[in-house]
């Protein structure tokens, strides 16, 4: 088992985490198109200005699509750590090709943005910055506050954890439900508690999950210097932050 201080190790996101990634998104995410469009809708700058973005953990490509209908000038550089997920990506995202590249990169390596050397309006992710391992986390934030223009944006989702123990238990209780229900739903399949916890227990262990609390992320946004922090949408245990420099 990998001890989840160590966050995700991205070579896990192969064959079926990838062939059947939306269909596992659609049953374990709620409101996740609520939650891409609320990320765009944030970004604070001119449709018309051609931006320069960078997405971390790109995966299938659903919120670069998005920023790219809303700020179609942009120039985008996507980072993600998985072959698989980014070959995927490329072919979805043809249409914009020209206009995107992606670097596969480990954000839990220190070394990660070796050679990128342009700086960018806005740093965006969504869902993935979970997976940073524990001992990144600081110099990590204090990287994106590196790369990013004056003035410019990191706005990102992730999954964070309750700041107390017992409220992190109900939010458990109440995703366990909608798992339940979503799993019959889409899959026709009955699970009970213990068959939910036993399948999300090993998931979480292979992909390395390792939420921070919301208090951690706007600390994290502050100490790198940041100098307007704002949380801006939370449902159960999914949030969104952003940081302006
Ligand atoms: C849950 S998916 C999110 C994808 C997409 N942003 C979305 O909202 O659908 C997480 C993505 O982060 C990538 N990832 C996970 N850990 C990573 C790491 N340590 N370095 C780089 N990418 C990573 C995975 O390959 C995957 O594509």
């Amino acid at each position: 088992m990998r001890k989840p201080s160590l966050g995700g190790n991205p070579k896990v996101w192969s064959n079926e985490e990838v062939t059947q990634y939306d269909m596992m998104q659609s049953i374990v995410i709620p409101k996740k198109d609520e939650m891409l469009d609320i990320i765009t809708s944030m970004i604070p700058f001119d449709e018309n200005k051609a931006l320069k973005v960078m997405e971390i953990g790109v995966g299938l490509g659903a919120l670069t699509e998005r920023i790219f209908n809303r700020f179609p000038e942009s120039d985008f550089l996507g980072i993600d750590g998985s072959a698989q997920m980014i070959a995927n990506a490329q072919e979805r995202l043809k249409k914009f090709s020209g206009k995107i590249k992606i670097l596969e990169r480990n954000f839990n390596k220190p070394l990660w943005l070796n050679g990128v050397n342009d700086k960018f309006d806005l740093v965006c992710s969504s869902l993935t910055l979970h997976y940073l391992s524990t001992r990144r986390r600081r110099e990590f934030f204090k990287e994106i506050f590196k790369v990013l223009k004056k003035k410019g944006t990191f706005i990102y989702s992730c999954a964070v954890k309750a700041n107390s123990q017992s409220i992190q238990k109900i939010f458990v209780k109440i995703h366990r439900k909608y798992l339940r229900d979503q799993i019959l739903k889409v899959m026709g399949k009955k699970f009970t508690d213990e068959d939910l916890d036993r399948v999300f227990k090993k998931r979480r262990d292979k992909m390395g999950i390792n939420p921070a609390t919301t208090v951690d992320h706007l600390d994290l946004l502050k100490k790198a210097g940041f100098s307007k922090v704002e949380f801006i949408w939370k449902h159960r245990h999914y949030a969104i932050f952003m940081g302006v420099k």
